[in-house]
């Protein structure tokens, strides 16, 4: 285990049977539909990739990457869009997917502008929900885990643009963000 991590919240194994689980509610949903799945960079790229891949319905794929940290641990409240989706989002079901849903800001935000641009749907899944957090009050539509108010980094998740590829998510020792 790295050393900067307290203790493991998923292993491997509890990650992927929490993305299959995902996957089977979205194939539900989403069969003959053409959903267009959109990727909350960066946090998001490994349960994106996992996700899809899980999945049997053929699903279109996008990228956005969306900053709201800067290097600290709190939300600033107001999400930036660093880079912005190629695809036309009018009239199509857009599946949102999201590491973890923290303040809420940044589900807000997505979802203000996915309305404004003319989306049929928009449903969000995200591996964590943090909803001790949450200042909006906005919920994702499937949420794989629900944790406290824990620092956690690794798959994907990162702090300070660390530890994003750890195959596994901990929670960080609080020494680490609070030196
Ligand atoms: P929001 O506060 O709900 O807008 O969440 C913004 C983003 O903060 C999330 O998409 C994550 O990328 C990041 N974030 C929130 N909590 C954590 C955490 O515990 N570890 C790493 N990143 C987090
Ligand atoms: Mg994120």
């Amino acid at each position: 285990m790295n050393k900067d991590i307290q203790s493991i919240v998923l292993t491997e194994a509890q990650i992927k049977e929490k993305v299959a689980a995902a996957a089977v509610w979205l194939d539900k949903r989403y069969e003959g539909k053409n959903p267009l799945f959109i990727s909350v960079l960066k946090g998001s790229v490994m349960f994106f990739c996992d996700l899809v891949r899980a999945m049997e319905t053929p699903v279109q794929m996008d990228f956005m990457t969306v900053s709201s940290y800067g290097a600290g641990s709190e939300s600033s409240g107001m999400p930036k869009i660093v880079m912005d989706l190629a695809a036309n989002v009018k009239d199509r079901h857009v599946v949102l997917v999201e590491d973890i849903v923290d303040s809420g800001y940044t589900l807000q935000r997505m979802k203000e502008l996915m309305s404004g641009r003319g989306a049929a749907s928009f449903t969000t899944v995200a591996l964590f929900d943090k909803p001790a957090r949450r200042k909006v009050d906005i919920k994702a539509d499937y949420a794989c885990f629900e944790i406290g108010d824990e620092f956690i980094v690794g798959y994907g998740l990162d702090y300070a643009q660390q530890y994003r590829n750890l195959p596994y998510v901990g929670i960080l020792k609080r020494e680490i963000y609070e030196k």
